[in-house]
């Protein structure tokens, strides 16, 4: 018996070949029973990217991050390796840490008992014995580097994310092979559910409407078309062929040191975007790596999305390297502005209006349309349910 949490009637249409499918209920969208739910079936269990590692370059530096309901802590320890916590004192529960910084240890601030940077309680006022004799740890979040990005799994038997991945890691080896750094992360907070994001961000459907004047010109909405390596079970790609002429090359006079060294053919012909289950996207130019990591928050109706660029490591040296920076950073805003109008849009709708009844997906809204039969069957509703 299926535990599933719409009815077979709910998704039967998403579950229709593509060309006779039609989206999600609404109530995928708008309900706290479906997002606890989803926190069981895909946020303990899954794979999520939050950040390129050298956002914490040096023993000691740390940062927070709220990851599905969970207070987390990022930190470089000893050995230069990137731990992730449960930011949570073993003592009665206060949060260690909070910001970001470079530290030797962490102090709780409610009754001060000490942490290394391993984790490891090492201070307990007034109480002796066991409590502080090394055993005692901050409770771990399993973390693997993929592409040079971190990503996070409350599940600590989760199969690791390369061995879930091996084409995007072929596929990408050039940008893995390469000694990349942070050129900046930027941090959007929104009041819309995560699959709202998610759907928008695979997409090129909506390219020659609401990017018509930033991005269609270049990687035409009509150009665009899907490929899955795997049936769907881990991820999808949307290619964006780019026109003739294509008009948008920020990197100009940086243009002969950014390179990345090894690129794929394809390159020159496309963009790619690997959008990875449930909610991590990656894109390359030849370049640069750029992750797009959408981040549920506490409610169905509040994310974050860690907007990061990772760049060939020397080029900040560069006279150019400001303006080239400063021309990325209002580039990818401009294209943030002009996707959050109709999300928040579309979850007031989902919200408000019982009566609206899910649409047909278009060819190249193909990825949303593989990731939503990847997202029912880790509900519990599959074809044969
Ligand atoms: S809650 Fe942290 S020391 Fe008491
Ligand atoms: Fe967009």
């Amino acid at each position: 018996m299926s535990s599933a949490v719409f009815s077979r009637e709910e998704v039967a249409a998403t579950l229709r070949p593509r060309e006779q499918a039609t989206w999600l209920p609404r109530r995928a969208y708008v309900d706290e029973a479906v997002y606890k739910e989803e926190m069981r079936a895909i946020f303990e269990k899954e794979w999520m990217a939050i950040f390129h590692h050298t956002l914490l370059p040096n023993v000691g530096d740390y940062k927070t991050q709220q990851v599905a309901g969970r207070p987390l802590l990022f930190v470089r320890d000893q050995d230069k390796k990137i731990r992730c916590y449960v930011n949570i004192c073993r003592h009665r529960g206060m949060a260690i840490a909070s910001g970001s910084g470079n530290c030797k240890g962490f102090v709780c601030p409610y009754h001060t008992w000490g942490y290394d940077l391993n984790g490891v309680v090492i201070h307990t006022p007034q109480i002796n014995g066991a409590w502080k004799d090394g055993h005692v740890r901050l409770t771990e979040v399993k973390t693997e580097i993929f592409l040079g990005f971190v990503f996070i799994n409350y599940d600590m038997d989760a199969a690791s994310v390369a061995s879930k991945l091996p084409t995007v890691a072929a596929d990408l080896k050039a940008w893995g092979d390469a000694d990349l750094e942070v050129m900046f992360e930027k941090v959007y907070t929104h009041q819309w559910n995560w699959k709202i994001m998610a759907d928008n961000s695979i997409e090129a459907y909506h390219v020659m409407g609401l990017h018509a004047s930033s991005a269609e010109d270049d990687i035409p909405t009509d150009l665009a078309y899907v490929t899955v390596p795997d049936d769907g079970q881990t991820h999808a790609v949307l290619h964006q062929p780019f026109a003739e002429n294509r008009k948008f090359k920020p990197s100009g006079s940086m243009d002969s040191i950014t390179k990345i060294p090894n690129l794929p053919a394809w390159m020159d012909k496309e963009l790619r975007f690997y959008d990875m289950w449930p909610c991590s996207i990656i894109w390359a130019r030849d370049d640069m790596l750029v992750g797009y990591f959408i981040v549920p928050g506490d409610t169905v109706d509040e994310i974050e999305v860690l907007n990061t660029i990772a760049i060939p490591r020397g080029i900040k040296s560069h006279p150019d390297y400001p303006a080239y920076r400063d021309e990325w950073i209002k580039f990818q805003d401009l294209i943030q502005q002009e996707d959050m109008g109709p999300c928040a849009r579309v979850q007031r709708s989902y919200a408000r209006s019982n009566e609206w009844k899910p649409g047909p997906y278009s060819p190249t809204e193909a990825t949303c349309w593989f990731f939503h039969r990847w997202y029912l069957d880790k509900l519990g509703n599959t074809s044969s349910s």
